[in-house]
C-alpha cells in the first residue's frame, strides 16, 4: 500500500486531500501542528473510511528542531514514503517569527518544508527504488507572481507587508521545486501547484463580512485535492519533474522563478539556513 505524508492535513486542502487518498486505500500520514485538531480530523477520516490506515504525527513547521524530531519519528513508523505533499501554509497579518528567528511566512511556508523535504528523501528514495515512482508535491500559489526573493527580509521586514512576505514564500516553493528536480534520482519527481482560490480556514484573519463573502465565491477544497491526487499518483505526472500547474487554466509563472542562477543561489542559501548538505546536481 502506498504511503502519503500530508502536512496541514487537519483542515482545508490538506484534509480534503487526506480524505481522497484514504478513500483510495492509501496509507495517509497526517502531519499536523495542533494534535487536538489533528485527532478530530483523523477520527473523521476513520469514520468515513473504516479500513483506511491513517496515522497522525505532530509537525510544527515554524521550528527547525521540531521538523527534525518529526522526521525521526516518521522514519521509525514509516520507513517507506511514496508521496510527500507540502501543503501546510499560512498568511499572517502581523509580522511574527519562527523559533529560529525567521520571518514567519518565509520560515514556516518555505524554509520549514525545504528542510522537511530533505529529511524525508531517504524514505522517498526507498519507495523510488522499490516501485520506480515516488513524488513530492508543493502547494504554492498564484500569488508567487507578486513575489521576489529578498534575502534581507528572511529575518524580518522594517515595514511589514503581508502579501510581499507570503508571495516570497510561495515563489520560494516553486524555485525550490525547480532546483530539486535537477537533483532527484530517476523515479523521484517534484511538482508545484496553485490550488485556486479555496474556501478554507486560510482566510481566518479576514474580517467576518469579507470572509463570508469570499467563502461564498471560492472553490471547495475538494477541487485542488483532485489535482494534488493527480500530481501524486496520476500517470500524467509520472515521468515529468519540475512542473507548475493550476486548478484553473490561468497559470502564469513569475519570470524571476525561471532563472537557473537565482534558483541555485536560493537553494544553496537555504541549505545553509536550514542546516542541510546541498544535494548534488544530477542533470
Ligand atoms: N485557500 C486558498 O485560497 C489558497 C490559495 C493559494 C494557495 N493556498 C495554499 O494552500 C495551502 C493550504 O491552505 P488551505 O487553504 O487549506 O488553508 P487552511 O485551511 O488554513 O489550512 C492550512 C493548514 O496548514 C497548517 N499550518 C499552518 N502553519 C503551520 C505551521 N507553522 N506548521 C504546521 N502546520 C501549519 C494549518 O494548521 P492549523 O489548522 O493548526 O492552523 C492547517 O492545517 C497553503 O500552503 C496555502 O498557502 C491556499
Amino acid at each position: 500500500m502506498q504511503t502519503a505524508v500530508i502536512t496541514g492535513a487537519n483542515t482545508g486542502i490538506g484534509f480534503a486531500t487526506a480524505q481522497r487518498l484514504a478513500a483510495e486505500g492509501r496509507t495517509v500520514v497526517m502531519a499536523c501542528r495542533n494534535l487536538e485538531k489533528g485527532a478530530a480530523a483523523q477520527q473523521e477520516l476513520r469514520r468515513a473510511n473504516p479500513d483506511a490506515e491513517v496515522d497522525l504525527l505532530s509537525l510544527d513547521l515554524s521550528s527547525l528542531a521540531h521538523i527534525r524530531k518529526f522526521a525521526d519519528e516518521l522514519a521509525e513508523r514509516h520507513p517507506t514514503v511514496d508521496v510527500l505533499v507540502n501543503n501546510a501554509g499560512a498568511a499572517v497579518a502581523r509580522q511574527s517569527f519562527t523559533e529560529d528567528g525567521f520571518e514567519l511566512q518565509f520560515g514556516a511556508n518555505y524554509l520549514g518544508p525545504f528542510l522537511l523535504t530533505h529529511l524525508l528523501l531517504p524514505q522517498l528514495q526507498v519507495a523510488a527504488a522499490e516501485s520506480g515512482d515516488a513524488r513530492i508535491v508543493h502547494v504554492s500559489s498564484i500569488a508567487h507572481n507578486m513575489g521576489r526573493i529578498a534575502p534581507g527580509t528572511f529575518r524580518g521586514r522594517g515595514v511589514y507587508n503581508t502579501m510581499a512576505a507570503y508571495a516570497q514564500s510561495k515563489l520560494g516553493n516553486l524555485m525550490f521545486s525547480n532546483a530539486l528536480a535537477r537533483r532527484l534520482p530517476t523515479g523521484l519527481t517534484t511538482h508545484t501547484m496553485h490550488p485556486g482560490g479555496v474556501g478554507s480556514d486560510f482566510y481566518r484573519q479576514f474580517p467576518g463580512p469579507l470572509r463570508r463573502a469570499l467563502l461564498a465565491i471560492l472553490i471547495p477544497p475538494e477541487r485542488p485535492a483532485e489535482l494534488i491526487d493527480e500530481l501524486a499518483f496520476g500517470d500524467a505526472y509520472r515521468t515529468t519533474s519540475g512542473d507548475y500547474v493550476s486548478v484553473g487554466r490561468f497559470a502564469p509563472v513569475n519570470p524571476l522563478s525561471k532563472s537557473r542562477d537565482r534558483q541555485e543561489q536560493l537553494y544553496l542559501t537555504s541549505c545553509e539556513l536550514a542546516g542541510v548538505e546541498p544535494l548534488e546536481v544530477l542533470r
